[in-house]
């Protein structure tokens, strides 16, 4: 796919289609105005016609009668005063997904004078969107759809704009294509079928992508787990024939510096529930079980090629949760790697389990600092439905710190609170720590387990289980969604630009 950049006569480019942004207010400006102009008024027509109002993701195709560009695809881009660059991708993903289907290989996006102050994030935004959109989730069909292929993107900032503009829009498409690659790569590794993706496969993808970004990689197996003590994430794994592995992949961006940031993922490439099976109803969905750890690989990814100055780690603990003959029962103890025994009470809780280990040895590896990502409770998708990912933490500064960043991205988060009670809460009669309690917080009481392996390591945990992936086709197919790839590179950036962070601690730098 070839990116250009032109700040030329929109209604002049040799293209398939120009995408023109509508806003709710009716009012054409920058390439829209003069894409309107070339087709004799064409686009103002239509807006006084009321065929489309600007509203978010509305559409309207128009065939160019006048100028070089074939076809108009209006989007609506919602209320003027609201924008913000994220929407972008909604814009460019919607308008991919129409124009793709239809054989257009080559699209040219105006941007909306809005994007003038941050033209590098948007087209970024625009570049991202626009690949998330070409995903093709029939390739398991004997004559799948066909795919969307982009050939040439052309990104267009009003006439007569500088240079320096020109050249921030070719960094910012450059960090985009990496970005909506990185976020593809997530999905596409949420989106198989566990027969396919089972922990041995994820290990061999995660070491094709470490390969291919000359980063380090390793992955423990169950013997070696074994050997160290990982007694809880082995006691999942046990219930099936398919091994379990420890997947570590690094990044050595800042070598003299001792911080190390560890990002992991949970990775179960399927959850039965095991003993405590889970009812048939959608549990087919929990092939996407795996989607913390997906998007840990989809970042290490994207951070690879992008080479901010900051160590990162990328950590999944990969395992199927299945009823074998020699699964864990509920009302076994097991012990994990830092020696705290568990008692299961529910063998469905088993992400807290493999991530109780995988958060022991990212402290091992040197982590300074870490974020977890997990489709972890249901009671997730309860509380804030699709509509956030939860945030959960053990430092309150690094948490704001996080939301601050992910606030930039089309990912949402909402902090919720870890109240040191909910560490009594998980306390077990007979063990350290028991791996389920009763329905009330659950999301929150699975956070304050996930605490007892952090020690006083900054943590933040992530439970993506209403945001991973969706059941309805919007601005990008249905399915996973990439979450949490975006917001973790956009804080590996942040992290890496903020020397005070390095001095003086989290708490004090997030909260200058
Ligand atoms: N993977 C599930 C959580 C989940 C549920 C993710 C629905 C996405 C959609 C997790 O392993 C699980 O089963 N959690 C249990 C925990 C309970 C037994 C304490 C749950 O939420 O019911
Ligand atoms: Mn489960
Ligand atoms: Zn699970």
């Amino acid at each position: 796919m070839q990116i250009r950049v032109s700040s030329g006569d929109a209604a002049s480019l040799e293209t398939g289609a120009l995408v023109v942004p509508v806003f709710s207010d009716g009012r054409l400006d920058g390439a829209a105005e003069s894409a309107d102009a070339a087709m004799g008024g064409g686009l103002t027509e239509v807006l006084a016609s009321r065929e489309i109002s600007g509203k978010a993701n509305e559409i309207v195709l128009l065939h160019a009668p006048a100028g070089k560009t074939k076809r108009v695809l209006a989007v609506g881009l919602g209320d003027r005063s609201k924008f913000e660059p994220q929407a972008l991708v909604k814009y460019a993903g919607t308008a991919v997904r129409y124009l793709g289907k239809r054989n257009v290989h080559s699209i040219a996006f105006a941007l909306p004078l809005e994007a003038q102050h941050q033209v590098r994030l948007c087209a970024a935004y625009v570049i991202e969107g626009a690949l998330a959109g070409t995903i093709d989730t029939t390739t398991y069909r004997t004559e799948p759809d066909r795919p969307i292929v982009l050939e040439e993107i052309v990104l267009v900032t009003s006439a007569g704009s500088h240079e320096f503009e020109a050249h921030a829009l070719e960094e910012g498409a450059a960090r985009g294509r990496i970005l909506g690659e990185a976020v593809n790569l997530a999905r596409e590794l949420a989106m198989t079928p566990a027969n396919d993706m089972t922990p041995t496969i994820l290990a061999r993808k995660a070491e094709d992508v470490a390969r291919a970004h000359g980063l380090t990689f390793h992955a423990l197996d169950e013997d070696q787990m074994f050997q160290k003590g990982m007694g809880a994430i082995l006691s999942v794994s046990s219930g099936s024939d398919e091994r379990a592995q420890m997947i570590v992949i690094e990044y050595k961006g800042d070598p003299s510096s001792k911080e190390k940031l560890a990002l992991v993922g949970k990775g179960v490439t399927f959850d039965s529930g095991g003993i405590s099976i889970k009812p048939a109803e959608n549990m087919h969905e929990m092939k996407y079980d795996m989607s913390g750890g997906a998007g840990v690989i989809g970042a290490m990814s994207a951070i690879a090629q992008l080479k901010p100055k900051i160590n990162v780690l990328g950590i999944v603990p990969a395992s199927e949760n299945l009823p074998g003959p020699r699964a864990t029962k509920p009302g076994d103890v097991v012990r994990a790697m830092n020696g705290k025994t568990i008692e299961v009470i529910n063998t469905d809780a088993e992400g807290r389990l493999l991530l109780a280990d995988a958060l022991c040895y990212a402290r091992e590896l040197g982590a300074t600092r870490i974020v977890d990502a997990a489709t972890l409770t249901g009671a997730m998708v309860i509380t804030l439905g699709h509509a956030a990912a939860g945030v959960m933490s053990n430092d309150d500064a690094f948490a704001q710190h996080f939301l601050s960043v992910a606030a930039k991205t089309p990912e949402r988060y909402w902090q919720l609170p870890l109240y040191d009670e909910f560490s009594q809460t998980v306390k077990s009669e007979i063990a350290d720590l028991r791996n389920s309690t009763g329905r009330p917080a659950g999301s929150l009481t699975a956070a304050a387990f996930l605490k007892a392996f952090v020690g006083d390591t900054p943590w933040i945990h992530l439970d993506i289980a209403g945001t991973a992936y969706v059941d309805e086709a919007s601005h990008q197919a249905k399915g996973p969604t990439g979450t949490p790839v975006r917001a973790f590179v956009a804080f590996v950036e942040e992290l890496a630009k903020a020397p005070a962070l390095k001095s003086n601690g989290a708490t004090a730098a997030a909260r200058s």
